[in-house]
């Protein structure tokens, strides 16, 4: 028996050295894309230890998205560092010194192991930047999607890297949440996906896995959720003030549907609907709402516009 279990232990040791040996550590990172989730997902990688490159459409935007790192990491050491100003300067050299910028991914992904996408939220756009990439990274480099709504394979199948693809879900604003949702496509490689979820813990994040369906885990429960609480506010049954205040003091939900649904941006919330409808017209979860459409005509947006449910000014 004792021998029995020594075997086992030396068997499933050795399965889980080769398997950690097969797997890739992600030192060199390059991130496409440098607004709200590109410039974060920097962040947090250069902070670290990695060596990011952030790459955008010019050296202005570019600038801003530097900027808005330096002011989050300022941020950080007041709470990391609190009482000691020095050690918080010292990270803060440190990760800028981790990072560069670039208005031209294809001459920067030779050395990559990771490319993280978080530009516009549209399929071709994405596909044609992955095309492209997907010529000039190098043959172990593992391409990844921030998508929130679009599928992961239809972008996997744009490359010839299929098993070298997945999806790694960042949530805003990334420095603070600490969520990843590591996604897997039925080509995903197991090494690619235990990569992902590595790179994701070496970040500091909790990952978890999910198949490369609609939302996968939080938007598929979170965006139906809230468009469900603007058909309970159009149909008259409660306001939404007082939607706000049931799902925060009964169920402690730290923001009410509505306060959520305009710091997202209601824009985002309808496109994101409006996507999984036509995937499935049949699945009432997923039908649109004609208020949220109104808002969206109206311009009103949410807090970005200075008015969405509520108002900003
Ligand atoms: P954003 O609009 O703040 O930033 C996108 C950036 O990509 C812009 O700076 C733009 O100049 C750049 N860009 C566009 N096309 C490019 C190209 N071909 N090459 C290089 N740069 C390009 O958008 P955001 O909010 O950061 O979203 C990015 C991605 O992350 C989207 O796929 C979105 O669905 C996803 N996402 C967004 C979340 C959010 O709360 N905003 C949360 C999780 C995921």
């Amino acid at each position: 028996m004792a021998f029995a279990t020594r075997q086992f232990v030396r068997a499933a040791s050795s399965d889980a050295a080769t398997a950690a040996a097969k797997k890739l550590l992600i030192k060199h990172v390059t991130i496409i894309g440098g607004g709200l989730m590109g410039a974060g997902i920097a962040q947090v990688a250069a902070a670290s230890g990695h060596t990011v490159v952030l790459v955008d459409q010019s050296d202005e935007i570019l600038k801003k998205s530097t900027k808005g790192i330096e002011e989050s990491l300022k941020r950080v050491i007041k709470k990391k560092f609190a009482d000691k100003p020095e050690a918080g300067a010292e990270f803060i050299k440190k990760t800028l010194k981790n990072l560069t910028t670039s208005t031209d991914a294809a001459s920067v992904v030779h050395s990559t192991d990771l490319v993280i996408e978080a530009i516009v939220e549209n399929l071709e756009v994405k596909n044609k930047l992955f095309q492209t990439l997907d010529k000039f990274a190098p043959e172990h480099t593992i391409f990844a999607s921030n998508t929130s709504s679009l599928q992961i394979t239809k972008m996997a199948n744009a490359t010839t890297r299929q098993d070298r693809f997945g999806g790694l879900h960042f949530f805003n604003p990334v420095p603070v949440m600490k969520l990843v949702e590591v996604i897997k496509t039925p080509m995903t490689s197991q090494k690619t996906f235990e990569s992902l979820v590595d790179f994701s813990k070496a970040v500091g994040k909790s990952p978890v896995s999910c198949k490369d369906t609609p939302g996968f885990i939080v938007n598929r429960l979170l965006v139906p959720y809230m468009i469900e609480a603007v058909r309970l506010f159009e149909r008259g049954d409660a306001s939404k003030e007082d939607i706000d205040v049931a799902m925060k003091l009964g169920a402690g939900y730290p923001m009410g549907p509505f306060e959520l649904l305009d710091y997202v941006g209601l824009d985002t919330s309808k496109y994101i609907i409006d996507g999984w409808h036509s995937l499935e017209p049949n699945n009432p979860l997923f039908a649109p709402s004609p208020l949220l459409n109104k808002l969206v005509e109206e311009k009103k947006l949410g807090k970005k516009t200075g008015e969405g449910f509520y108002k900003y000014k």
